[in-house]
């Protein structure tokens, strides 16, 4: 029995958790689930967006699967995600992006996987306006070595648990000659000491680039917080958008599993939202737990349901009326038939 913290989210939150939780249950992972708010639901019940209940949930049950978060641009609270991230040393983001036959997509066979330090350089919060009139504004970004260290090491650890075959370093060392420097330092240091895995460095703007003519010429990619959050979205495009691209923070004593999409607010409460992306964060969430069986059949009821392209949302199917729930109840039945 696992106890594992579920905070719904905001936007289409509620309705792909709902989803999601079914989802995993009907595997027979025998799962307690502890509600926990946050967000913009929090902030209407609790005046908190990041009550203090829902972090001393994820202190004492180690793992979370969390909705998507709205975070208003600009004004308001800062981002409970980086709140998140930051509270439980989430170092690691962990963002596979894999081609489904069945999902519309100018590309087969991607098979991608982003780590994307998760704590440091521009989303360390560090930011003010430089005079009252609000005439500049500056955002510090800090890349450290034992940061950089860290996440460069997890993803060689990955590729060669894995057997992947290459790590690729993502990064702007040709302009920013320290923080990006630092990085390409520490990340040829650490290459060096996994001489079984092919290393490579390319700089982001060119990076973009090779992601959109040849993906496939890609394996584990590694690289800053900022640039990853971009690319990961980008190599979500290239498998037929954030409905299918799962994700995971991951630290050294807790882990919480999400959908690398948003809230989609302009989707809301409209019964469209593709759940897949949650539900694979679902099943990475069971592989971490040692349920790697019970993962691996959600995996392939998602690929048997989006290849049929029949109980898909119409993000994978312009022409479907299906809905989130019937989406989940095709997968929930792929299940009961493997
Ligand atoms: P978004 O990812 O919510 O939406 C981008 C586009 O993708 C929209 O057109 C949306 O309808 C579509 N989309 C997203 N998820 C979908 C799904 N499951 N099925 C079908 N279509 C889907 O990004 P946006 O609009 O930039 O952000 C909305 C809010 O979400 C913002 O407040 C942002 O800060 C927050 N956000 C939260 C994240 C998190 O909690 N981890 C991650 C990214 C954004």
């Amino acid at each position: 029995m696992h106890i594992i913290t579920l905070i719904p989210g905001d936007g289409i939150g509620p309705s792909i958790s709902e989803a999601a939780t079914r989802v995993i249950e009907a595997t027979g992972a025998q799962i307690t689930w502890e509600f926990a708010a946050a967000g913009i639901g929090a902030m209407d019940q609790f005046r908190d967006p990041l009550p203090q209940a829902t972090i001393d949930s994820i202190h004492k049950n180690k793992v979370a699967l969390k909705g998507p978060l709205t975070t208003h641009m600009g004004k308001g609270f800062r981002s409970v995600n980086v709140a998140l991230r930051k509270e439980f040393d989430l170092y690691i983001n962990l963002r596979p992006a894999k081609s489904y036959e069945g999902a519309p997509s100018r590309y087969k066979n991607v098979d991608l996987v982003m780590f994307r330090e998760n704590i440091e350089e521009f989303y360390s919060g560090i930011e003010h306006y430089v005079d009252a009139q609000k005439s500049a504004a500056e955002t510090i970004g800090i890349v450290t070595r034992f940061g950089s260290e860290r996440i460069v090491r997890a993803a060689f650890e990955y590729a060669r648990k894995h057997h992947r075959k290459k790590v690729t370093i993502v990064h702007k060392a040709n302009i920013m000659k320290f923080s990006g420097g630092l990085f390409l330092d520490v990340a040829r240091e650490v290459a060096a000491q996994y001489p079984d895995i092919e290393a490579e460095d390319r700089i982001v703007d060119n990076m973009a680039m090779q992601l959109v003519l040849n993906p496939n010429q890609f394996d584990v990619i590694v690289t800053t917080n900022l640039f990853g959050d971009i690319l990961s979205d980008l190599c979500s495009g290239l498998v037929g958008g954030l409905g299918l691209a799962p994700g995971a923070n991951i630290g050294s004593s807790a882990a919480i599993f999400e959908a690398v999409h948003g809230s989609a607010p302009d989707i809301a409460e409209k019964n469209i939202a593709n759940p897949s992306a949650i539900i694979l964060a679902g099943a990475m969430m069971l592989h971490h737990l040692g349920e790697s069986e019970r993962a691996v059949k959600i995996e392939k009821a998602i690929a048997a349901v989006v290849k049929e392209s029949k109980y898909v949302t119409r993000d994978l199917n312009p022409s479907s009326t299906v809905g989130t729930k019937a989406m989940a109840d095709a997968i929930i039945e792929k299940i009961h038939s493997l």
